[in-house]
């Protein structure tokens, strides 16, 4: 079995004794120091699995080294100490992000018990790391991250038709990959030595469109100084990518369409047609079955470019790609910029599975590149999104600490009492309350004795 290190804090050395025999007993190995100053330096010199401190220190204080612990490995569990449990203290720490307290005297069987489950908590995380770069070569088609069922069913459709010379026409929302889909269906074809030629219709001006996509001859038109290669012809035995093809004009969907029916092109003021072997995609944000109805769409046109769809859906149908899409930027980011930045705090996930993405996946890019240049930490926390993001986070966090302070709370109670053999007044100052409010919470909380 794997030895553990265990740092252990504690200024009085008899504790310090009985905690290192115990758990040297255990086959753990243990540090011991006696100041939150000590602690920091073993913590930045080695690597714990573990680290019990308690929380009343001379100097800086069990809660300071929990902060600083937090802050650069916030994986690594704390376990807290207290002398007299208030429950101030006890719910200060745990909302530091404490693994959980025990009150002095420690009893030695609750001190392993609560080591074990945090150090399996741990290792638990750490696998699950290890396990991320496998499950990227399950979830991952050229470039394309999705373990959720519709993602998979794209990989399965793009696997499919790659080789084919359907048409394919790609619909969704702004922000869904519907270029990275397009690239991963040439990539995967055997187009992928030839070239690949994006046009896209929202950008080019309508009045140059027909040249652009054509060609044209020298003399054509004024200012057709040079005869000039199409796109249509540049990507001859490629791909070509329509882009927001429902932004193309009326005119010039009707000699797309000549071009999709016969595969070949008449450069502008050109007189010989010349033959072209050029698989077409086409992609939509809009819905096109609505622009035929409005006809703004050609109806035949849409016809021959939709062989076959695929639906990419938005980033909110598919919450389970967002951990890894996100993961995925992060270590994006890490091999161009250098820095290192392992993860995400919880309540940034939490954040992030709640929003629902108008932007898809181009905003969750933007997002955590944002958070990655602004966080000077090993994980990303909530302060650095932005404040939509931040508020919804807020909004179910408090709600969350509610819960969990209430749970706390009852379980400092009974503690207390059990401590004192129910004797409530000896538990109210335990707990550093009246026994008048000791009372009302134990009625709250409805708490037996037995
Ligand atoms: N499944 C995915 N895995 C990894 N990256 C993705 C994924 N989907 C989108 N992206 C990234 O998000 C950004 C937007 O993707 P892309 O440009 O393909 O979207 P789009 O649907 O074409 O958007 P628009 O409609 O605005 O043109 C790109 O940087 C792309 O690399
Ligand atoms: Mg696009």
């Amino acid at each position: 079995m794997q030895k553990h290190n265990v740092l252990v804090v504690d200024d009085e050395k008899n504790i310090l004794k009985v905690v290192s025999m115990t758990l040297r007993k255990k086959n753990y190995n243990v540090d011991t120091v006696r100041s939150s100053e000590e602690a920091i330096e073993k913590f930045n010199n080695n690597s714990y699995a573990l680290i019990i401190t308690d929380i009343k220190l001379p100097g800086k204080t069990g809660i300071d080294l929990l902060e600083y612990v937090k802050s650069r490995e916030p994986d690594v569990p704390v376990i807290m100490i207290t002398a007299f449990g208030t429950i101030a203290n006890a719910i200060n720490a745990m909302k530091k992000g404490a693994f959980n307290y025990l009150t002095k005297p420690v009893n030695t069987d609750e001190l392993l018990n609560v080591m074990k489950e945090a150090i399996e908590k741990y290792e638990l995380r750490n696998e699950n790391i290890s396990l991320k770069s496998e499950l990227k070569q399950k979830y991952m088609f050229s470039n394309i991250i999705g373990k959720s069922a519709p993602m998979q069913e794209i990989f399965d459709t793009i696997r499919m038709v790659s080789k084919t010379h359907a048409n394919i026409l790609i619909v969704g929302e702004s922000g869904t990959g519907k270029e990275l889909v397009a690239r991963a269906i040439h990539y995967d074809s055997n187009r992928a030595e030839k070239p690949f030629v994006t046009i896209d219709c929202a950008a080019i001006p309508s009045e140059i469109m027909e040249s652009e996509l054509f060609g044209h001859e020298k003399g054509a038109f004024t200012g057709a100084h040079e005869r000039k290669i199409g796109l249509l012809e540049l990507a001859h035995n490629g791909t070509v990518f329509l882009d927001e093809i429902g932004e193309l004009e009326i005119n010039l969907q009707k000699k797309l369409l000549r071009f999709l029916q016969e595969r070949e092109i008449l450069r502008v003021g050109g007189g010989s047609r010349i033959s072209l072997n050029v698989r077409v995609i086409a992609a939509t944000n809009k819905n096109l079955e609505e622009e035929v109805k409005g006809k703004r769409f050609r109806e035949d046109l849409f016809y021959r470019l939709n062989v076959v769809t695929v639906k990419i859906p938005s980033l909110r149908e598919r919450i389970d790609d967002i951990p890894l899409l996100a993961n995925h930027f992060l270590e994006q980011l890490n091999k161009i910029e250098g820095k290192l930045i392992t993860g995400f705090e919880d309540n940034v996930t939490d954040a992030f599975s709640g929003y629902d993405w108008p932007g898809n996946v181009r905003e969750l890019e933007n997002v955590v590149e944002r958070a990655y240049v602004l966080c000077p930490n090993v994980t990303i926390s909530l302060k650095y999104l932005p404040s939509r993001l931040i508020n919804l986070a807020h909004e179910k966090g408090e709600l969350f600490d509610r819960m969990n302070l209430l749970d706390t709370e009852k379980r400092l109670i009974i503690q207390a009492l059990t401590q004192t053999g129910w004797n409530q007044s000896k538990a109210s100052v335990i707990l550093g309350i009246s026994r008048k409010q000791l009372m009302t919470k134990i009625k709250n909380h409805g708490i037996t004795a037995g």
